[in-house]
């Protein structure tokens, strides 16, 4: 048997559990299986991932609804997982003077999460997510964000090859191309100078968008432990139907992967004014599946970039995020996250899901249990 799958994943992969059946209860942490090997066409040891979202990436933790414990850890281990990302706003734990002081208490509870998914034999990647700041103001922030990396690699240089770093969540905004590129720069000569080995993952400008990897990031030359990173999240206008943090013409409920729909469906009056979406909308409404913008020409235009990075580069890509919010058609979201993870898988692409029990839900932490449709679209063999 391959030493990839958990006891949860390996009842689906061989039919036991046969994807549609209800939510399936969590066997225990003494069940669990050795750490994998990459990926056939990956450098990188990393296969399936969750990200452990809304925790330490919110503004405190709790203040999102919910808050890290040991029972997701094993929970995650257990299925099937090898690695977790941990998103951590360190920003908001940290003084706004030099040398930007993070927190103790904070990062005790970073070091807490990260003995968690060690311990469980998992790899760990500490994510600095939400720095918002920094998008809206570069040039102010630049200096503590470089400060914060210099505190966290001195803290985490000791740990072993199972601690992953990731720079920055989805830069975005004022934070362009050019500027993340110089500021990344930086960032990494500082985590080089304490932890020249660690696995480095860096995400591209404009939400880690597949294209711009392809086409604006600029990584410092000669450093082999660098990955590229991107989030897939494409058709936005169907994996993000009715998020409440995005913008009015991202409202229209009921868009289906892939399409068309059986019956044409009419955006909402805001949808109707964004040019773009309402041209998307015609599409969606009247192309047959193979072009349909709903569809797998989106899908496949996405790993194009993504090959095109691997092309110039030679360097490992890592796609960070992805996932289908829990507003959509339950058959839809399946359909999309199986192809997603199937095109990842077959290009040695290592995938983390988003998210474990926020919006794009796959666990249930109250009653233990995961969505096993979505788990089968996970991990089930094609
Ligand atoms: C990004 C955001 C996160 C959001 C997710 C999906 O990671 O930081 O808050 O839930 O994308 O939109």
């Amino acid at each position: 048997m391959p030493r990839t799958l958990g006891p949860f994943a390996l009842a689906l992969a061989l039919g036991v559990l046969g994807g549609c059946t209800p939510d399936a209860p969590v066997p225990s942490v003494s069940a669990r299986l050795p750490a994998p090997a990459p990926l056939p066409g990956s450098s990188i040891p990393l296969r399936h991932g969750i990200n452990v979202g809304n925790r330490l990436d919110a503004p405190t933790e709790g203040e999102w609804g919910s808050t890290l414990d040991e029972t997701l850890f094993e929970a995650i281990a257990v299925a099937g997982f090898d690695h977790v990302r941990i998103p951590i706003r360190f920003n908001a734990h940290a003084a706004a003077a030099a040398p930007y002081a993070i927190d103790e208490a904070f990062f005790r509870r970073v070091d807490w999460a990260v003995d968690q998914v060690e311990h469980h034999r998992m790899t760990a990647i500490i994510d600095f997510h939400h720095y918002n700041e920094l998008m809206e103001d570069p040039a102010a922030h630049a200096d503590r964000f470089v400060g914060l990396w210099r505190q966290i690699a001195a803290r985490y240089r000791g740990r072993g090859p199972t601690v992953y770093y990731e720079l920055l969540n989805e830069p975005n905004g004022k934070l362009t191309a050019e500027a993340w590129n110089a500021i990344l720069a930086r960032a990494l000569r500082e985590v080089r100078a304490v932890d020249p080995g660690r696995k480095v993952i860096i995400d591209s400008y404009f939400w880690a968008a597949a294209k711009e990897l392809a086409t604006t990031l600029a990584l410092p030359a000669g450093d082999a432990n660098l990955i590229g990173s991107f989030h897939m999240y494409q058709p936005i206008l169907f994996t993000h139907q009715g998020a409440p943090w995005m913008t009015p013409e991202f409202q229209t409920p009921g868009v289906l992967f892939p399409g068309p729909p059986p019956a044409p469906i009419a955006p909402l009056p805001a949808a109707q004014k964004v040019s773009w979406v309402a041209g998307w909308f015609r599409k969606y409404n009247t192309l047959p599946a193979a072009e349909n913008p709903s569809g797998p020409t989106t899908i496949a235009e996405e790993f194009e970039y993504v090959r095109q990075f691997t092309a110039k580069t030679g360097l490992p890509v890592y796609l960070g995020e992805f996932g289908a919010i829990d507003k959509a058609d339950p058959a839809s979201r399946v359909a999309w996250t199986r192809m997603v993870r199937q095109e990842a898988e077959k290009r040695g692409i290592p995938w983390t899901y988003w998210d474990d029990a926020g919006s794009f839900k796959l666990y249930d932490p109250k009653a233990r249990t995961w969505n096993a449709d979505l788990m089968g679209a996970l991990f089930q063999p094609r």
